[in-house]
């Protein structure tokens, strides 16, 4: 299994997860975000700025979402793209016809595909036979644009430093795969705290620790995980395709739920996130979810800028390594002159 930004023969580049990203990539991305979040605040460059200009985007959509769905539309639209949305359960994703001749069909019309699915054996399979870049726009095993865009909110705060304390507390499910993926590149402390019986996938994390330069560990009690937290994260404890579970999951999660008292455990300056959608009253109260620590609409907003400068990096290279020897040319400038 594989879950890179590969490199395709055809030399392509996808967005299925963290791996084959180094740290220093992955904050070159968030400088480049930062930069397109600016620009897009004080309206600059809109004209001008169309760096998929004349492109399209495939969009394929086998479950529901509201914040994935509207920031790749809108994002796609303000690079000077196209996006098309496509419904997974209307064109048959792997039933009306093979995961292969999609993949095959798009790379003729399309500039890149975004795909929301159930196996992530699937787009694999679709990144493998497309000659276009493919983003995961979220599986069963992963969401790695959330986390991109949850870690950049943190970078972009000034809350990220090595040795940041995360805790996500909950279900060992998608987004804390993906957060532990990115706890094998980039150097922080990541705990899960989460029910024994709903750990992450094994697979994710043996590999990321093997590579992490900080920690990653599993902690089934939720007071005893939260101690010193810079970050308290989480999300809903039934995911998408798991409905038939949730009465259960509901008993058995009642002690993973993100309140004022398990608050009370973190950091004082500690912060909570959640990806959304949210659910008050089930895996966050509705006071911390809404008091002055959450940071979780600005996450959600963020989606839109990150995405924007991976869409830019995956489909105009040039344009990417153009801003960055830009940026760095200006600080060399800059520390030449102090
Ligand atoms: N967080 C997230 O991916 O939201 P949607 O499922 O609404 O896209
Ligand atoms: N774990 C959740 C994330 C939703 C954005 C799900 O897969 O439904």
């Amino acid at each position: 299994m594989s879950h890179h930004e590969a490199t395709h023969s055809s030399g392509k580049r996808d967005f299925l997860g963290f791996t084959g990203l180094d740290a220093g990539k992955i904050i070159e991305l968030f400088d480049y975000s930062l930069h397109i979040k600016r620009n897009r605040e004080q309206n600059r460059n809109s004209d001008e700025f169309r760096p998929i200009r004349h492109k399209t985007v495939a969009m394929i959509f086998s479950k529901p979402s509201l914040r994935t769905r509207v920031s790749f539309e809108l994002g796609v639209y303000e690079l000077g793209g196209h996006a098309i949305s496509l419904e997974g359960k209307a064109i048959g994703v792997g039933e009306r016809e093979s995961v292969e001749d999609i993949a095959r069909l798009l790379s003729r019309y399309n500039d890149a595909i975004v795909a929301r699915l159930h196996e992530h054996s699937i787009i694999e399979t679709l990144a493998s036979h497309a000659d276009i870049p493919v983003i995961n726009a979220l599986t069963d095993l992963s969401h790695p644009c959330q986390v991109l865009a949850d870690a950049f909110t943190l970078y972009e705060k000034g809350l990220w430093h090595d040795g940041i304390k995360v805790v996500f507390v909950g279900d060992g499910n998608n987004v804390a795969n993906s957060w532990i993926e990115l706890a094998g590149i980039l150097p922080f402390n990541f705990v899960l705290t989460c029910p024994p019986g709903y750990m992450p996938d094994e697979q994710l994390l043996q590999q990321a620790r093997s590579r992490a330069k900080g920690t990653i560990e599993i902690v089934h009690d939720p007071y005893q995980a939260v101690k010193d937290a810079d970050v308290l994260y989480t999300d809903v404890w039934t995911s998408m395709g798991q409905e038939e579970e949730s009465a259960e999951r509901l008993r058995v999660f009642k002690e993973y739920q993100i309140n004022s008292a398990l608050l009370a455990e973190a950091k004082a300056s500690a912060v909570v996130m959640h990806c959304m959608p949210a659910h008050r009253g089930q895996e966050i109260s509705a006071e911390v979810m809404d008091g002055p620590q959450s940071i979780i609409i600005d996450e959600a907003e963020n989606r839109l800028h990150v995405q924007k400068a991976l869409m830019v990096k995956l489909m105009n290279h040039d344009e990417y390594r153009k801003f960055h020897l830009t940026h760095r040319l200006m600080r060399a400038a800059n520390s030449l002159k102090s």
